[in-house]
């Protein structure tokens, strides 16, 4: 008995009682109404978010998911100075959903350490809380043998994927730990992290990915205290831009590509919805620097 109350004073569900203990408290009081709370698990409401590489592909994917999950709002930032149509439609989609969310743009490099920092100080200004980061800004170059790859472009995709993740977990961490209520911060890897793409040169994004995994894992061990999690997410093949360029130069990579999986195909950007949200609530309490792989069963052959 005195070992469960000190579980519970370490591990008290900020939703209160939840599954099985739900169930013996309605059953110790007939007055209670059980209602399900799963989706509670999973609601944003009233949370505040950063998403790098938000203008477009899975980080805008992302950023619609957590409106759509009651975020109070979305802060999606990305290099061009204005944001794409897709941009403006999902924002407009989000103002049509009814339930308050909005997402907002600026633009900004990842790679200006102290511009994303003083930028999203001001956000932490205005509204008061920080609670979600996505990290999905990032680039994939040419491919160019191992032994020939230049320094210039080595230390671009280095900056960019690795640093670039880096800074913006930073600004939103540093947020995070001034409002004191903790947060969850998703740093988009890469199945290219934990495997080589097989036929192909990619030697920069390989090793950028690989060390975004290592970053969650240290930053999450770094930040529990401050009840702040870190988690990486690796998907495998899906079609966005990033994917476009090689596969309208190379369409027999299609097959290649789909094949590279049980599933047999590519993933679809909008199959992160569910599993960033997941990462962002209060449904992944107790995940902290863990790879999450969404990859069609690449990684499984
Ligand atoms: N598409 C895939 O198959 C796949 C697979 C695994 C991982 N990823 C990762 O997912 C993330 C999103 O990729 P995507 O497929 O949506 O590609 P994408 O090219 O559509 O999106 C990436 C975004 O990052 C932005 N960006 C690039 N450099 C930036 C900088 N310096 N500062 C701010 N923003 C910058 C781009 O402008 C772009 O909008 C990337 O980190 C990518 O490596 C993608």
């Amino acid at each position: 008995m005195l070992m469960w109350s000190r579980i519970r004073t370490q591990s008290a569900s900020p939703l209160g009682k939840l599954g099985v203990e739900a169930a013996l408290e309605a059953a110790a009081d007939p007055s209670i109404t059980p209602k399900p709370k799963i989706f509670d698990e999973f609601a944003l409401t009233d949370r505040v978010g950063l998403v790098s590489g938000g203008n477009r592909g899975l980080g805008l994917e992302m950023a619609l998911a957590c409106c759509e999950a009651g975020a109070r709002v979305v802060y999606c930032f990305d290099l061009p100075e204005k944001p794409s149509d897709e941009w403006i439609a999902s924002r407009d989609y989000v103002a049509k959903l009814g339930n308050n969310s909005r997402l907002e743009y600026f633009s900004e490099t990842v790679t200006d350490q102290q511009a994303l920092w003083k930028k999203t100080e001001e956000i932490g200004d205005k509204e008061g809380r920080m609670d979600f980061c996505i990290a999905a800004a990032g680039i994939l170059r040419s491919p160019i043998d191992c032994l020939e790859y230049p320094a210039e472009e080595y230390r671009e995709v280095l900056d960019v994927n690795a640093s670039g993740v880096l800074f913006t977990a930073q600004a939103a961490g540093r947020q995070m730990s001034r409002f004191g209520r903790g947060g969850s911060i998703i740093l988009i890897a890469s199945m290219s992290g934990s495997v080589t793409n097989r036929g192909h040169a990619w030697i920069s994004y390989n090793t950028s990915k690989s060390a975004v995994l290592q970053m969650a894992r240290s930053m999450a061990c770094e930040l529990g205290e401050k009840k702040i999690r870190v988690n990486s997410l690796s998907p495998g093949y899906m079609y966005t831009s990033m994917t476009k360029a090689y596969l309208d130069k190379q369409p027999h990579l299609l097959d290649v590509w789909s094949n590279m999986n049980p599933m047999g195909r590519l993933g679809r950007p909008n199959e992160v919805r569910g599993v960033v949200t997941w990462l962002a609530s209060d449904a992944s309490t107790f995940c902290t620097g863990s790879d999450i792989v969404v990859s069609g069963g690449l990684h499984s052959w």
